[in-house]
């Protein structure tokens, strides 16, 4: 009896878009396999605390097109439950005074305590926690077909050089040497890590973090625009409008030598079955080896008036709880979002990680990506992705690139 009931009430709950008490409608961008699998890991532990579960999936890698869709739903008065967000979307919706206070369910489960000072910039407004962090990923990795480097004897390049020396070979081989989908956010998440390792530590941060016009408007940043064009040569004829997952898919599948991407690429790797050093690999952006940029998936919860729902602060509690962190980040290809955690169960890839993380943390080399909203507000971001797209199919110069990036910056600060 209760069961039909409460399937009745799912199923109008479905009809109307209407979440239902005893459910939480939650809206995300994680729409490929392996962040499906991942998500699936959150879904079946709140289905086990009896909260049903109400997808709002927008597709669109990077979250550029949940965010509109967001804008929409609470603009028309009809907020989701609980949203994935990154970085100064969530600050800037706190700013709002869209979200909910989440401060008991931190007290009472000790939040302060476990999650990092660089997620809690995030997870906290005001004095409040607006969203609960549900892992750490990271933007400056690269993803190697072990079989193409074995075949054609690449090792790991330390080096810039080294690296296009490598694209060269997978190339001349007959294979695509970058895997890469032309859409803005993977753009520049390559740029991400073109220009830290370009310029360095104290270059991304003077640039990408203070917006400083000397560094925006530099040489540097020409020499970064003119490796992007270097790269633009190794990728193949179709990769223009390829979802990321796809440009996994061809690392995965032997067609492609090298994807730059976060460690979400990862989760791919894994839902195909494929083990990190025996199929894969995983590295540091050349030039970047010491450094982390990073970005963090926090569901922040909109405030249903004035108060924290029981579904909320379930679905709150269920993110950071230790033993979902580990099962949930072991699928993602992220890493926890607490420090306090054995970390064994992880692979290689995923300990690596965490211990980067960790290391960069205490020598300072640890950075919120740009291109994943953990450096600037959205507007900033968004006119960035715009310069970096057009330069990277052709219609900016690196010059006149420098110049729009300029200008895009002081349009929008
Ligand atoms: C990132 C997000 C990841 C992954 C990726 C591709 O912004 O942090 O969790 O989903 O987009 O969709």
């Amino acid at each position: 009896m209760m069961k039909s009931f409460k399937l009745g009430v799912a199923a109008l709950a479905l009809s109307t878009g209407l979440a239902q008490a005893g459910d939480v409608e939650v809206l995300h961008w994680w729409t490929s396999g392996g962040e499906a699998a991942a998500l699936n890991v959150l879904k079946d532990d709140l289905s086990g605390q009896g909260i049903g579960w109400q997808d709002m999936p927008v597709a669109g890698g990077g979250g550029t097109q949940a965010m509109t869709v967001l804008r929409a739903r609470v603009t028309s008065g009809n907020a989701p439950t609980a949203v994935q967000m990154l970085g100064f979307d969530i600050t800037d919706w706190a700013k709002e005074g869209a979200l909910a206070n989440l401060n008991d369910i931190a007290a009472d489960k000790n939040w302060d305590a476990v999650v990092p000072e660089a997620l809690q910039k995030f997870a906290k407004y005001d004095g409040k926690w607006v969203a609960a962090p549900v892992n750490v990923h990271s933007t400056n990795w690269v993803w190697a077909n072990k079989k193409l480097m074995d075949e054609l004897g690449i090792a790991q390049p330390q080096t810039w050089d080294e690296f296009v020396a490598a694209l060269q070979k997978v190339k001349d081989a007959g294979y695509t040497a970058l895997a890469h989908g032309g859409q803005a956010w993977q753009d520049a998440t390559i740029f991400d890590a073109v220009a830290m390792s370009t310029g360095g530590a104290d270059f991304y941060q003077k640039a990408f973090v203070d917006l400083d016009e000397a560094a925006l408007g530099s040489d540097t940043m020409k020499e970064a625009f003119d490796r992007m064009t270097t790269l633009r040569g190794f990728v193949d004829d179709n990769f223009s409008g390829r979802d990321w997952n796809l440009a996994t898919a061809m690392v995965i599948n032997n067609e492609a030598g090298f994807q730059l991407m976060g460690d979400w690429a990862k989760g791919e790797f894994l839902n195909a079955g494929k083990t990190p050093n025996q199929d894969f690999l995983c590295y540091r952006f050349p030039g970047t080896q010491s450094q982390v940029t990073f970005n963090s998936d926090q569901f922040a919860m909109f405030d249903q008036n004035g108060k924290v729902s029981d579904e909320q602060a379930a679905l709150a509690g269920a993110i950071l709880s230790p033993t979902f962190q580990i099962a949930f980040n072991k699928v993602k290809g992220s890493v926890p979002a607490r420090t306090d955690l054995d970390v064994s169960e992880l692979d290689a890839c995923g300990q690596q990680g965490y211990e980067e993380f960790k290391a960069a943390s205490a020598s300072g080399n640890l950075y919120g990506s740009f291109a994943h909203g953990h450096a600037n507000k959205a507007a900033i971001k968004n006119a960035m992705y715009d310069v970096i797209t057009a330069h990277f199919n052709g219609e900016y110069d690196s010059a006149t690139a420098v110049q729009e990036l300029v200008s895009a910056v002081q349009i929008n600060k």
